[in-house]
């Protein structure tokens, strides 16, 4: 069953809606599984195994084996700052972000659906995801992004997967509401995270948090936010498991926003409960550029029901915190992933996070989805013969 998230209003799982007909507000899928967790722990390793909780059906899923991404204990980066840390690294999924896990519910809930066109706007790892999911599983796409800002794997991504590309002369705020039009005259089926179906596949992130670490909640969990859909979606995993019984105890939900791209963390810090719009969002992490995020309510929910935070970092920390993990703990992340390790960076020189706290923080999407402000980052490689002698020389100044 779809349920409105502000008046209760109920609809039919085969109604194709995204948002509610009586307030406007925006939707969630609600289901009632009864399950113990002992069935999870013999079943292949993706995101499926936790198929009661994925309200679609599991044996007809469109999947490229998404979930069950690496849990790394970061102990050096925790060490320096004081506290107990693990990154989830989503850039290990199949198209190298989180989406996947969400196209692949979404894009199996398309098939049920029966429809043949879906679409979606994008900063570019969507329309990577949904692109790839789109052509495995036979359905036309089509993926409207803002043009000239868009990091180039991501484009790559979308094109070569085959689906139509439009490059829109606007933002990512402005590239949604016309893909929600042309969804809304029914054109296309929308899969951005307005669909409830979206955040029951990125849900799984909070349950393989909770079962990477032995059936505990970690004190906090941090991760970048855009759009708002992924904190969201955490977070109702999170109270899912809680509500079965399997956790007790529920993380500090937080997040981070790029200083100008951040409508979420103005509003926490202001201590508002409506969030403002930001009009021309900006930020080198693409990802996150973002001045109207749709599931704002739902974020904003999530992070005063878990006592939580949000935080804005700047281009230079996204930066540094980029370097930082890949030269520290060897993981390559993009600029909007870095966000976290930059928030947790920020929150601890604050006193916001407490010494010796277990932190998670989620790292959305792989290093070579930007591979311009890489390069950028870096000094270029030396021009060098293929000389020994020579080389010698070179490793006597590292
Ligand atoms: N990190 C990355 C790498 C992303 O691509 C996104 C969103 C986010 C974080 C933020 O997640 O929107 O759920 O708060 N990217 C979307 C896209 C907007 O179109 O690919 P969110």
């Amino acid at each position: 069953m779809i349920r409105c998230i502000s008046c209760d209003a109920k609809y039919d799982d085969d109604e194709i809606i995204y948002t509610c007909k009586e307030c406007g507000s925006i939707l969630e899928v609600i289901q009632t599984p009864s399950v113990s967790k002992e069935v999870f722990s013999n079943r292949k390793n993706t995101m499926w195994k936790y198929k009661e909780f994925l309200p679609v059906n599991s044996d007809k899923r469109v999947s490229l084996e998404e979930g069950a991404t690496p849990f790394c204990k970061c102990d050096k980066i925790g060490k320096e700052l004081g506290v107990d840390l693990y990154v989830k690294v989503e850039g290990s999924n199949p198209t190298g972000s989180f989406k996947d896990r969400g196209m692949s519910v979404g894009v199996t809930k398309a098939m049920e659906l029966g429809v043949n066109m879906v679409g979606c706007a994008s900063t570019g790892n969507t329309s990577a995801s949904l692109a790839a999911y789109a052509a495995r599983a036979g359905l036309k796409c089509i993926v409207l992004l803002p043009s000239g800002k868009v990091a180039l794997g991501k484009l790559a991504q979308a094109m070569f997967h085959g689906a139509k590309v439009l490059g829109i002369n606007g933002n990512f705020d402005e590239a949604l509401e016309t893909v929600t039009q042309l969804a809304l005259d029914g054109e296309l089926y929308l899969l951005n995270s307005i669909n409830p179906y979206r955040l029951e596949g990125q849900k799984t992130i909070g349950f393989e948090i909770v079962d990477d670490l032995g059936w505990q909640s970690p004190d906090r969990i941090i991760l970048p936010v855009g759009n708002a859909g992924n904190i969201s979606a955490i977070w109702k995993g999170i109270k899912e498991f809680n509500q079965a019984g399997f956790i007790d105890d529920i993380p500090m939900m937080t997040g981070i926003q790029a200083v100008n791209a951040a409508p979420i963390a103005n509003a926490i810090k202001q201590g508002k409960t409506e969030v403002t719009p930001v009009k021309d969002p900006d930020t080198i992490a693409t990802a996150i550029r973002i001045g109207a995020p749709v599931s704002s309510t739902k974020a904003m929910r999530a992070i005063q029901e878990s006592n939580g935070t949000a935080e804005t970092v700047t281009d230079d920390e996204i930066l540094d915190a980029q370097k930082y993990l890949a030269r520290t703990e060897g993981i390559g992340v993009e600029p909007a992933s870095a966000a976290s390790i930059a928030g947790l960076k920020k929150l601890v020189e604050n006193g916001e996070i407490d010494k010796n706290e277990r932190v998670v923080c989620i790292v959305t999407g792989h290093l070579l989805k930007d591979p311009n402000t890489a390069i950028e980052a870096c000094t270029q490689p030396t021009e060098i013969d293929s000389d020994a002698e020579a080389i010698k020389k070179i490793l006597k100044t590292l």
